[in-house]
């Protein structure tokens, strides 16, 4: 009987799920069995989906919420924790820019918020800026530039993490400027750095394109500012030796 509920199922597009559990489901009336089957089958498609956005962002590692401290965080007056958490700024398609020294948790928050977007069900694109720019990069040598560019618009959220740490050739960088231009207004980005905009021209070359794209970002966004020190150092072996 399973094999044939399993053939069933893949008719219809259900998941294999079904005929694994349907011997297992205790109910009272057929009624309350079925609905235990469909909720359960609901409740499997959206696992799957979260896996498959997760997977498809990209993260390097998988870092949530859970243990973050945002004591050392400044935030804007508008914008609290828990708006952070829910990742509501997506539907408003605003930026969120991290800037502040290294190891002080932006990749980690970027990487928390990237994730509860999966977990809403939003495409997320996490990039190491210098990786984005190589894809954009060899996309254009194969001639696939728009191709590229197109796959980058049906995304929710365009994380750019590492903004700044690798200087960019003048090609890189018009490219970079193209993927932030089409983001204006259309999707959020989160852009990680601990450059100060006014360096920025240093890694981009051309001085009005640099003010042009820092313009676009910083239309609609919320810049966090990341004091404390290095979690790294604070957590090392050599602590205590410093
Ligand atoms: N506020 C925090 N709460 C908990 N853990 C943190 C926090 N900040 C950093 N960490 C941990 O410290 C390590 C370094 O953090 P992370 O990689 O996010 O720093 P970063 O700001 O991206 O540094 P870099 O500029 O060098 O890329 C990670 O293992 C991270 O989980
Ligand atoms: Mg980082």
């Amino acid at each position: 009987m399973e094999t044939e509920i399993a053939v069933c199922c893949r008719r219809l597009r259900l998941s294999r799920n079904i005929a694994e559990i349907s011997g297992q489901v205790e109910a009272d009336s057929h009624q309350e069995y079925l609905l235990k089957i469909l909720k359960q089958e609901v409740a499997y498609r959206e696992t799957t989906r979260k896996n498959r956005l997760v997977k498809q962002a990209g993260f390097y590692s998988l870092k949530t919420f859970d243990g973050y401290c945002f004591d050392e965080i400044r935030l804007p007056a508008e914008l609290s924790v828990s708006d952070l958490k829910d990742a509501a700024f997506i539907e408003q398609q605003k930026n969120l820019i991290f800037y502040g020294n290294v190891g002080t948790g932006k990749t980690h928050l970027a990487t928390a918020i990237g994730i509860e977007a999966c977990n809403k069900g939003k495409a997320v694109r996490f990039f190491r800026t210098a990786a984005l720019v190589n894809q954009l990069n060899d996309a254009q040598k194969r001639g696939e530039l728009n191709k590229y560019l197109k796959q980058l618009s049906k995304i929710d959220l365009l994380i750019c993490d590492e903004w700044g740490y690798v200087p960019l050739d003048r090609d890189g960088s018009k490219l970079l400027f193209q993927v932030i231009s089409d983001c204006y207004e259309q999707r959020s980005v989160i852009i990680t750095t601990n450059l100060e905009f006014s360096k920025w021209v240093n890694i981009f070359y051309d001085e009005q394109m640099t003010a042009a794209m820092i313009d676009r970002l910083v239309h609609h966004s919320y810049l966090l500012l990341f004091d404390g020190q290095s979690y790294r150092i604070k957590n090392s072996l050599m602590k205590g030796y410093a």
